[in-house]
């Protein structure tokens, strides 16, 4: 895992004290409303609906332990001591005190942990694959390029005021964990042919109101080119980005109207100009990669012993099929945590969880917990022998429930809850169509179906992207739902299509229901629910949640 050196370290002590400063004078009355708000942006600090709601990086969605436990710290200490992990890979606070946010922040550094740029009109956090380093498709860990693009775009002068918020993402691997066709830049490790490891370049993709599956700009970039490359794209995303209409604003707009070629001339035209001064130097990737070096694995083989526990206990059997994967090194296993308990809000952990999380990382997983953009955690790399161990120790605290990749799964944004732009409620929904299942077997049965649910068209629950996508719209004050099929941020990514009129609170998880079981009904064998809606279409879904007519 990377560790700050003097410059990281420095960095966010002085930002800390900066926005100490910055609040206090803010609380004084010496700044305005007005004044402030750029500030605290920066630093990850919105208003919200019932409090000021802080987002934390957690880069490319590592987290030591001690960074989990001083999680935990502030859950307890500042917070009503729960966080929500979201779709980006940060955590979110929802009740922080304002004046008690310089505190946070200065805590926060003591671990190199941070706010900086986590909102605002700035590079994000850059996200990456949650078992980069670990999955066996993968060409290359993509952390290290991760990293090297935060320290790059960190407080980077020229990008502290973009047209809009940008989004990085890059995937090391075969399958894309990363959603990486639905970001502003998304980078694929990709290998030449001359056996080079470099990336393809994809631009211009993003959710929001406006989703759209990014395009290729350039299919091969040596990996030297790699910040120089990023800097030309921004450059002409900020020198021609829309800045008088802030929903035109983002830079798949901007690819959209001058179209993929023109915006590649541009781009290539910028870059030949630069590339040379901005090498990313080869020596620099590999004091970078130094971090990123696979734990002190046993030399173990896969235990065979363990099909027996797992033959033996049924429950156990469940948790082992769908809340772990292999692992590249034999004798080695990933583990899944599942934040999707029925009944609780999707994404979120309680402080106590929180602190025992951490522990069970040390003893069982090199000291390190992920971060999934389905909002859940992994604990990557557990020994095959300990499973059983760890299962019992998850289970009591409620993180085992047996639902990764299915229908209970749910990606879900705050909502009505929380969230002040918000045209109806998530959470209830998600909840309610957890309680469909009463019965494992058929949520078993139904297989692998991603549900994401937002409640507006911001998007952050990544509807649009979902193989069912839930969206809340406002009619005449009351809660409606509209519904879309067949969307993907895998590598087959693509857009859901409207199902039909929106529904009603009381309708929705019915004709949720109404859709389980026109695939039951229309399925191949072995047809996965999205392929099942790309192989029949739209009709025979809307007969069943509308009727004939
Ligand atoms: C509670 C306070 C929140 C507010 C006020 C908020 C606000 C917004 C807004 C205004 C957008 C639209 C941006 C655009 O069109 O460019 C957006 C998009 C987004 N937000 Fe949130 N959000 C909140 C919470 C969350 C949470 C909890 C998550 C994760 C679960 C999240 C993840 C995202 C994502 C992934 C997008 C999609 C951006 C894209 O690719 O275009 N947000 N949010
Ligand atoms: S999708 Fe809308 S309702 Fe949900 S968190 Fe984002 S802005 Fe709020």
């Amino acid at each position: 895992m990377y560790q700050y050196d003097n410059y990281d370290q420095t960095l966010v002590n002085e930002r800390a004290a900066q926005f100490r400063n910055q609040t206090e004078r803010f609380l004084k009355g010496e700044l305005s409303e007005a004044q402030f708000l750029p500030l605290r942006l920066m630093n990850g600090l919105y208003v919200q609906k019932h409090a000021p709601m802080l987002r934390i990086a957690i880069p490319y969605g590592l987290l030591a332990s001690r960074q989990l436990r001083m999680l935990a710290h502030i859950a307890r200490t500042y917070d009503k001591g729960y966080g929500h992990f979201t779709t980006r890979q940060n955590i979110q606070f929802n009740w922080p005190k304002l004046e008690d946010v310089p505190n946070v922040l200065a805590e926060l550094a003591t671990v190199q942990m941070h706010a900086i740029q986590t909102s605002g009109n700035c590079i994000r956090n850059v996200t990456s694959d949650h078992l980069a380093g670990v999955s066996q498709d993968e060409l290359e860990d993509p952390r290290p390029y991760c990293e090297i693009i935060r320290q790059w775009s960190t407080l980077h002068p020229e990008f502290s005021f973009l047209p809009r918020k940008f989004k990085i993402a890059i995937n090391g691997a075969a399958k894309d964990r990363a959603a990486t066709q639905l970001h502003d830049i998304g980078l694929q490790l990709v290998k030449n042919e001359r056996d080079e490891v470099g990336f393809e370049v994809l631009v211009g993709g993003g959710l929001g109101r406006t989703p759209i599956i990014g395009v290729t700009i350039r299919p091969f970039l040596e990996k030297k080119h790699l910040l120089s490359y990023l800097e030309a794209i921004l450059r002409v995303y900020n020198r021609y980005g829309r800045r008088d209409n802030k929903f035109k604003a983002r830079i798949k707009i901007l690819v959209k109207e001058l179209g993929k070629e023109k915006f590649t001339e541009m781009v290539e035209a910028e870059w030949a100009a630069i590339k040379d001064n901005l090498l990313l130097d080869l020596e620099e990737i590999e004091r970078i990669r130094k971090f990123f070096q696979p734990p002190p694995y046993e030399t173990l083989t896969d235990d065979p012993p363990l099909l027996e526990k797992t033959a033996h206990d049924s429950r156990f059997a469940a948790w082992f099929r769908h809340n772990t994967v292999p692992h590249k090194v034999p004798g080695y296993r990933v583990v899944f945590l599942s934040l999707k308990t029925p009944g609780k809000p999707p994404g979120d952990l309680t402080e106590s969880q929180m602190d025992s999380v951490a522990d069970l990382a040390d003893r069982y997983s090199f000291g390190e917990i992920r971060v999934t953009h389905t909002q859940n955690l992994v604990l990557a790399d557990v020994k095959q022998a300990d499973l059983l161990e760890l299962w019992q120790e998850i289970q009591a605290l409620g993180l085992a429930t047996p639902n990764i990749g299915t229908a209970t799964d749910i990606i879900c944004c705050p909502g009505l809850d929380f969230c002040s732009l918000a045209n109806a409620t998530s959470i209830p929904i998600a909840n309610g169509i957890q309680h469909i299942f009463d019965n494992l077997d058929y949520l078993y049965d139904l297989g692998d179906i991603r549900i994401n649910i937002s409640g507006c068209m911001n998007g952050c629950g990544h509807h649009t992207v979902g193989h069912i996508g839930i969206l809340g719209v406002d009619k005449k004050g009351e809660e409606w739902y509209q519904i879309t099929l067949g969307g993907s941020s895998g590598k087959d990514a693509s857009l859901g299509e409207r199902l039909g009129p929106s529904v009603s609170k009381e309708q929705i998880c019915l004709a949720v229901e109404a859709i389980f079981q026109t695939y039951r009904d229309q399925r191949l064998e072995d047809e996965a629910f999205l392929e099942t809606v790309r192989r029949i279409g739209m009709r025979p879904f809307q007969e069943r949640v509308y009727g004939d007519n």
